[in-house]
This record gives structure tokens, C-alpha cells and sequence, in this order.
């Protein structure tokens, strides 16, 4: 069954390509490489075009594609501040383009790749129907398109599945694909980078009213969530709902100083710590609750105990030096 990935390869599409291939299905990776990798495109067929041009769309016209998942997308909250209108582009306007092109070939079946930063900041975990307010243009992009696709599925039947990740971290097993943003703004591979280059690390924030005063965050691992698209994309026919939404998180939070001690446990280095003032923008507390995922896909994120995550995303780092991306 072919299966539309556009962002395939990218960091996490390239996961969730991997893990469709395991399970039979076969993905179709629509890209413009903006962001993504080549390479990172293993277990299907490449198709290079992006989401503005509805021409680059009617090339996969020969696929009989049964279902997408969406993942093409800027994704930088702090660019999004600088060049807002970089990401209704195409965040919005651009999904536009594909929701048009999808409906037009009766394709129906949509999952897509949201964010918890459309949520209100909060110290309790967050769930489904927590309130929302995202702080950013990118956050408002996401949960603007999440309104569309509600519409889309009440007028035009589409069958939508939204899953609001939380952060995204670590490696695939076998270390073939793994996180590689330019520039890399994810706390893990940066804390990872301080501590093999010997640079100063420095902690935004030491007075958040948290246990330790760093941020609290909740790491999914990049395999829990490829994942759970594959469960959404079984499940998704025999949910009621046309659209419906799931958080997918590791339900656990950890501190930014309880992450630079699991680098450092995994390293055997040290590191120079130093704090810096808070940045505008970031939330003292970001934790999920995962209960309608779990009970809905039958689903657990098995592999995002940090200790697997910071594993696989420091091997990642070290294989990523020897091998050329472009
Ligand atoms: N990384 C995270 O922690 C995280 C958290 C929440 C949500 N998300 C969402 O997950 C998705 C994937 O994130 P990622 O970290 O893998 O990002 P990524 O940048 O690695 O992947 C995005 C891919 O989309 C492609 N792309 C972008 N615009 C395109 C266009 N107009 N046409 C065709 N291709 C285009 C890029 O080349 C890239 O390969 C995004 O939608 C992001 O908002 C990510």
C-alpha cells in the first residue's frame, strides 16, 4: 500500500519511512531537500518537488497513494519570529496546495504532524483538550492548519488523524538516519556537540519555577514516534471521529540539567556550564499526558527512557562525522 510522506527526508520522516517499510507499507517521500537529505530517502521512491508548485504535486499522479502523512514543514520557532511570513507560507498556504491536489485525487486518509506548542503554557500535563495558545507564529502556523484540516474532514470527508509531538529526539538503532538540522537548535545534539568539541554550553534560564530552576521538557523517542504513525495509519478507518487528535510524548519530563548529567553519564567528559538569561518564548514547563494515544493506537512509547534517547543520539553524532550528507 503506498503511503504519501511528504518531509520523508527529513529527521523524523525518514523514521517513519523506515518503520512503514517494516510494516509493508510503501512510502512515496515528496521532498524539495529545503531541509531534508537525499540519503535519508532509503525505503521508497524519491520524488523532488515542493508543496508551492501544484506542478511539482501532479508528479505523483502515477502513484495510487492510500493515505498521507505530512511532515513538510519549517519547523524553527525562532526563525519563525524573524520571517513569520516564511511559515504561513508554507506551512499553510503550501498545505493548502496538498490538501487540494489529495482531494482531487479522492486521497483522503490524512495524518499530520503537529506540535505541543499550540498548547497554553501550563505546569501540569498537558492532554487534548488542554487550552491552547501557541506562543509563536510557527505554533499559530500548526494550529491553523489543524483547524483546516477539521474542515476539510467535515466538508470534504477527509479522514484526519492530528498527533501533536512533543520533543523529538534520538536515533534510529541501526544509526542509518538520525537528527541533522542546519542549524541545529534541539537541545540534545547541541548539549552532545559542547561536550565532544569541549565548548561552553550555555542553559537559558536557572530561575523557572522548576525543582533544579532549568526548563522542564518531555523527549520522545524519534522510533516511538514512527511508531505511532504507522498504529494511526491502521487505526485511523476504524476510529469514529473523522478528526481527532493525539499527543505523543514519553508522559515523562526531565530538567535541561537532568539531561546534561545523562550526556555526561554517557560520555564519561566534562563540560563548561554557564547560565544565561532566559529567552523570550520559552515555557517553564512542557510535559504530556499520553493516556488517548495509548488507549486509541495501542500504543506505548517503549524506546524514550532518556537514557535510550541521549544512547542513540550520541552514537547518531558520532556516525554523522563520517559519513557526508550532501
Ligand atoms: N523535531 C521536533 O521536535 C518536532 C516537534 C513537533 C513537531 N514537529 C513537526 O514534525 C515535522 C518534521 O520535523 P523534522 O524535525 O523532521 O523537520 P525536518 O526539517 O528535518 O523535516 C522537514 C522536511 O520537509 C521538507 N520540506 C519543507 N518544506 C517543504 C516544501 N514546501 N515542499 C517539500 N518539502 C518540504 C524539508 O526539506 C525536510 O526534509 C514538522 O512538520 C515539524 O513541525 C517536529
Amino acid at each position: 500500500m503506498k503511503i504519501l510522506v511528504t518531509g520523508g527526508a527529513g529527521y523524523i520522516g525518514s523514521h517513519i519511512c523506515k518503520e512503514l517499510r517494516e510494516k509493508n507499507y510503501e512510502p512515496i517521500v515528496f521532498d524539495n531537500l529545503s531541509e531534508g537529505y537525499k540519503k535519508f530517502v532509503k525505503w521508497g521512491e524519491f520524488v523532488y518537488g515542493d508543496l508551492s508548485k501544484p506542478s511539482d504535486l501532479s508528479k505523483l499522479d502515477a502513484h495510487d497513494i492510500k493515505a498521507t502523512i505530512h511532515l513538510a514543514n519549517n519547523a524553527y520557532v525562532s526563525e519563525s519570529w524573524k520571517n513569520p511570513s516564511k511559515y504561513y507560507k508554507n506551512n499553510i498556504s503550501n498545505g493548502i496546495n496538498l490538501l487540494e491536489y489529495l482531494k482531487k485525487r479522492k486521497v483522503q486518509k490524512f495524518i499530520f504532524s503537529s506540535t505541543c506548542a499550540v498548547y497554553k503554557n501550563s505546569k501540569k500535563a498537558l492532554n487534548e483538550n488542554s487550552s491552547i495558545y501557541p506562543s509563536s507564529p510557527y505554533g499559530r502556523s500548526k494550529l491553523f492548519f489543524e483547524k483546516i484540516l477539521e474542515d476539510y474532514s467535515k466538508v470534504y470527508n477527509f479522514k484526519v488523524c492530528t498527533l501533536r509531538y512533543f520533543n523529538a529526539s534520538g536515533a534510529d538503532k541501526t544509526l542509518s538516519i538520525g537528527e541533522a538540522h542546519v542549524p541545529e537548535t534541539h537541545l540534545i545534539p547541541n548539549l552532545i556537540e559542547a561536550f565532544e568539541k569541549k565548548k561552553t554550553f550555555y542553559i537559558y534560564g536557572k530561575s523557572y519555577p522548576t525543582r533544579d530552576g532549568t526548563c522542564i521538557r518531555d523527549f520522545i523517542h524519534v522510533t516511538d514516534l514512527a511508531v505511532a504513525h504507522c498504529k494511526a495509519l491502521k487505526k485511523i478507518n476504524k476510529i469514529s471521529k473523522k478528526y481527532i487528535i493525539f499527543n505523543l510524548g514519553s508522559g515523562k519530563s526531565y530538567s535541561v540539567l537532568d539531561v546534561v548529567n545523562e550526556v555526561k553519564k554517557f560520555s564519561n567528559k566534562k563540560v563548561n556550564l554557564k547560565f544565561a538569561p532566559k529567552r523570550s518564548g520559552d515555557v517553564s514547563v512542557s510535559k504530556s499526558n499520553i493516556k488517548l494515544a495509548k488507549y486509541h493506537l495501542n500504543w506505548k512509547p517503549e524506546n524514550s527512557s532518556l537514557r535510550n534517547i541521549i544512547k542513540t543520539a550520541y552514537l547518531w553524532y558520532k556516525k554523522k562525522k563520517k559519513i557526508k550528507l550532501y
